[in-house]
This record gives C-alpha cells, structure tokens and sequence, in this order.
C-alpha cells in the first residue's frame, strides 16, 4: 500500500482537530511531524491543543513542536469568534502531559525534510504560512526536496476574513507571499472548494452512532462549531469543515477537481490585502507551479473522514 509522508502545520481549532484524526486514522498517510503557529489562538494555545489532541487519540510517538508566535510583520490576529478563547471551545479533552519536542517547528520541519528521500513529504499548511516561510528561507533547498505543498488557504472568489481574503493568507500575507513564490508544485485548497464540505444531519448522526470518545469529540467540536457559524454567517446548513479538504486532497486527489492557474499574494491593497489573486485568463504556461482546488466529491470526503473515525476507534 503506498503511504503518503505528510508534515501537519496547523493552529487547532476545530477544523484542524479534524484534520489530524483524518491525517492519523487513513491507512495511507504516514504523519511525521505536527508543528503549530499561531492563528486561530495564541501559539501557547494552539500548541496545547494539538498535544491533547494527538494524546486523545494515543499518537504520542509523533514530534509536535511550536513555532512562530507572531505574524512575519504584522500584528497578532486570532480568531476566538470562530474557535473560542481557548481554541477548541465546546469541548473537553484531557490535559496534555506528554512533552513536546524541544526543537522550533521550523527546524523541525527542515530536518523531517532532510532526513527523507527527496520528494516524499508532502507539507500540508492548515494555518498561517509563518512556519512554511520560515523554512524555506532558513533552507531554501527544501524547495526541491518537498514533494509538493497542499494548503488550506486563501480563494480565488471569496474571502471569509475580508470580502477577498482568507483567514489563514490575511493574517501573514508576507509569508503567504513568500511560499506561493517559491516554484514548489503548490495546489491551494481554498474557500471555493471547503465551503463544499459541509457534513450533514445524516452524516453528523453517523458519526456519533460510532460512539467512541473520539467520535463524541467530534459531534461536540463540530456542534459548537457550526453554532458559531449560524449565528455569524445566518446560515442554515452546517459549517464547512475546511482544513480537513487538504488532508483528503493528499489521500485522494481525485476526491477534487483542479485547475492549473499563477497565484500570487496582495499585500499592498487597501483593501485586497491577502487576496490569492487568481489568474484564469488562458491556459497556464507549462511552468506554471499552482493549481487551485475547484470541485469537491463532499459524500466521498465524509466517507473518509467517517473510515478514519472507524479506525481510530479500535
Ligand atoms: C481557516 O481559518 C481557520 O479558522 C481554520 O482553522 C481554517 O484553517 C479557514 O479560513
Ligand atoms: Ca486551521
């Protein structure tokens, strides 16, 4: 069976949460390295969320470590309207007591690529791109070692922080500028494609019919979750559960539909900073390193998530 080799950097959060079950329960991927950055809460925050999430589920062989506490240049943006003040609001896991590893996330990215054959590790970025960028400055031979780079980020038609951009581009749009211009094969899974995948009330009782604490945690994050949607958004229907899109993109590319098409970062605009300006005037050019997640398979990746589930479970 062919194992995909996968470096998480995230910020959890809900939907980070249930990335790393998806990432840990998928008999195809092989998760080297959780590394945090600050995000959807403070770095200290997030970190010890990540550690009681991979210690719930008993992954505690797996490196965590922190990294970036801030923004490259910008000032801290968090976002407790969508994740609580501690990150993970509306839940309850246990305290975290295993130790992280001491290296800075940025080493620790950097040695995991270093240490493998070149082109098996895929970086999937579910937060901030503040890591990422780091890395690749410290390193800049990881470029041509990664595999590819697959990230929960940006839109080329909507924003969620602004009406153009995307939380996890806008609160570190230099290092956003500074990943999407290195000539690593980047495939953006974006707003387009994860307001596509939202579970619902069938899918939602499936999985608490698994009834594991595992599957508890996830009725209760995704439950708080989507409340806070509603109540923001108006919506009706269940939220999208976003970053679990790039970990099912890695899994199985065909759960989505790409396109090929140049990327690049606003940073000057007043009011388009962080936009992923898009560029789908005439068919990319054979250079071309960016593609951009269109059209997702939404049963298929709650098929998935639901399997994952299963086998965490056991
Ligand atoms: C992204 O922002 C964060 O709040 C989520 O975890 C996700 O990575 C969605 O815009
Ligand atoms: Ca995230």
């Amino acid at each position: 069976m062919q194992k995909y080799k996968i470096i998480l950097d995230c910020d959890p959060g809900h939907d980070d949460a249930m990335a790393i079950f998806l990432a840990l329960g998928n008999p195809n991927i092989d998760l080297l390295a959780v590394t945090t950055v600050v995000g959807n809460q403070t770095l200290d925050k997030v970190t010890h969320n990540a550690r009681a999430i991979m210690e719930f589920v008993g992954a505690n062989n797996i490196p965590i470590a922190a990294g970036c506490p801030r923004p490259l240049v910008r000032t801290i943006q968090t976002a407790p309207e969508v994740h609580g003040s501690t990150g993970l609001d509306g839940t309850h896991l246990p305290e975290p007591t295993q130790p992280i590893d001491q290296r800075h996330a940025v080493d620790l990215i950097i040695d995991t690529i270093k240490s493998h054959p070149p082109k098996t590790i895929t970086l999937v970025p579910i937060g901030g791109l503040t890591n990422i960028a780091l890395a690749v400055r410290k390193a800049p031979e990881i470029v041509e070692l990664v595999k590819e780079v697959v990230l929960m980020g940006g839109g080329y038609h909507t924003g969620n922080r602004s009406a153009v951009a995307e939380f996890n581009i806008i609160i570190d749009p230099e290092a956003a500028h500074i990943v999407f211009n290195e000539k690593w094969p980047i495939t953006m899974v974006g707003l387009d494609l994860t307001h596509q995948a939202r579970p619902n009330d069938l899918i939602m009782e499936q999985i608490a019919r698994l009834n594991t604490p595992i599957s508890q945690f996830v009725v209760e994050s995704l439950n708080y979750y989507t409340t806070g949607y509603r109540q923001r958004n108006g919506y009706s229907d269940h939220a999208p559960v976003h970053d679990l899109c790039a970990v099912a993109y890695v899994i199985n590319p065909s759960i989505m539909e790409t396109v090929k098409a140049p990327i690049d970062i606003e940073l000057q605009g007043t009011l388009t900073t962080g936009m992923t300006v898009t560029d789908f005037r005439m068919p990319a050019k054979a250079e071309c390193h960016t593609q951009v997640a269109t059209k997702l398979d939404n049963p298929k990746l709650w098929e998935m998530f639901i399997n994952s589930l299963k086998q965490l479970g056991k």
